[in-house]
Formats: C-alpha cells, sequence, structure tokens
C-alpha cells in the first residue's frame, strides 16, 4: 500500500514540473480567514496547487487560489454527510447531470473521499465567491430557512448549496457548483488541477 502511495506521489512530482505547493490555514467560521496565492507565472501557466490538509479539523474548510480562482476544501463531519440524503427534493440537479464534474465525483458527496469536499468557489449564477454557512441555526444573516440544513450561500442574488454544492430550487443559480480536478497524493495532501486519468 505504502509503495502504491510512493509510485503515486512519484508520477504526480513528475508530470507536474511547475507543481507549487501551498499549505492552507483551516478555519471554520469565517468564510475567508486564508487563502494563499501562487506565483505569477505559475497562475498563468496553470499549475497545479498542493494543499496541505492535515491540520483541517472536522468541520472546517480552507481556501486557496487556483488559476485565479477561490477553491474550497471542507472536511465533512458525519453529521454534515447525512444531511445529505435529505434534501434531494429540494435540489435543482440532485444527481449532477447538469453540472460540471469530474466523473469521479459525480455522486451524492460529489467526492473523491465523502469526508473531504473539493470545490470551486464561484457561483454558477453570476461568478461571485459563496460563503460557507454550516452551521444556520447560529447565522444572524435571517435569509437561512428550515428547509436549507446549510452548505453554501451565495450573497450577490441568494443562491443556497449543500454542503456538496448542489443547488437548491428556486434560487438565481442554474447548476451545482463546478468541482475541479484533483487527486490525493497521500493522505494528508490533496493536488488541486491534476487527477490520475491525466497521469496516462
Ligand atoms: S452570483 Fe451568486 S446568486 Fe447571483
Amino acid at each position: 500500500m505504502s509503495e502504491e502511495i510512493d509510485r503515486g506521489r512519484r508520477q504526480l512530482l513528475t508530470v507536474a514540473t511547475t507543481l507549487t505547493g501551498a499549505v492552507g490555514v483551516a478555519f471554520a467560521a469565517a468564510p475567508f480567514l486564508a487563502s494563499w496565492q501562487p506565483s505569477a507565472r505559475a497562475k498563468a501557466l496553470g499549475a497545479p496547487v498542493e494543499i496541505d490538509i492535515s491540520k483541517l479539523e472536522p468541520g472546517a474548510m480552507l481556501k486557496i487560489v487556483w488559476r485565479g480562482k477561490p477553491v474550497f476544501v471542507v472536511r465533512r463531519t458525519p453529521a454534515m454527510l447525512q444531511s445529505l440524503a435529505s434534501v434531494d427534493a429540494l435540489l435543482s440537479d440532485p444527481g449532477s447531470d447538469k453540472s460540471r464534474q469530474p466523473l469521479y465525483a459525480k455522486n451524492e458527496q460529489r467526492a473523491r473521499k465523502p469526508e473531504y469536499f473539493v470545490v470551486l468557489g464561484v457561483c454558477t449564477h453570476l461568478g461571485c465567491a459563496p460563503q460557507n454557512r454550516f452551521s444556520p441555526g447560529v447565522s444572524d444573516d435571517g435569509v437561512l430557512k428550515a428547509d436549507w440544513p446549510g452548505g453554501f450561500f451565495c450573497p450577490c442574488h441568494g443562491s443556497k448549496f449543500d454542503v456538496s454544492g448542489r443547488v437548491f430550487k428556486g434560487v438565481p443559480a442554474p447548476t451545482n457548483l463546478e468541482i475541479p480536478p484533483y487527486a490525493f497524493v497521500d493522505d494528508q495532501h490533496i493536488l488541486i488541477g491534476l487527477d490520475e486519468a491525466r497521469l496516462g
């Protein structure tokens, strides 16, 4: 098993010659406590970005920037994952059939590993940055309702998404939040912008 991981890591590092590392800082309540920017040259090249998730606590989220766009990584709790099964009837595209994601993320959790959710932080309506609202019961913005178990909220025009980035009915955003290509380098690192399929 460790040999497989070592081999996979070598492959990733060989292919990603312009790979740029990033260490995210986890946070739970504030939407954007920390972000990281690769160099201008790396951004221009669309370089993959490696994220260290070793300090990401359950229920917390970190943000990095990849190709000039925010990418959120959420470590979901069992309760957050449980909430996914109860909202299908309220969603516009529960099966993600009309939404953009790699094939390995076309499932209820929209993820390779259910615990870790990786998503572009770009609203599919007009491109604003959604905010995380994982505990709607403690929000004071007045827009959270009992029929929304929390997830992501776009402040521009009120679109709501669950903790898999699936959009609710009756809001302006037409599709679920987009999932970028990504791969686990090992248990503590995720590479954004590259997936195994592209390694050949
Ligand atoms: S940009 Fe998000 S709801 Fe309009």
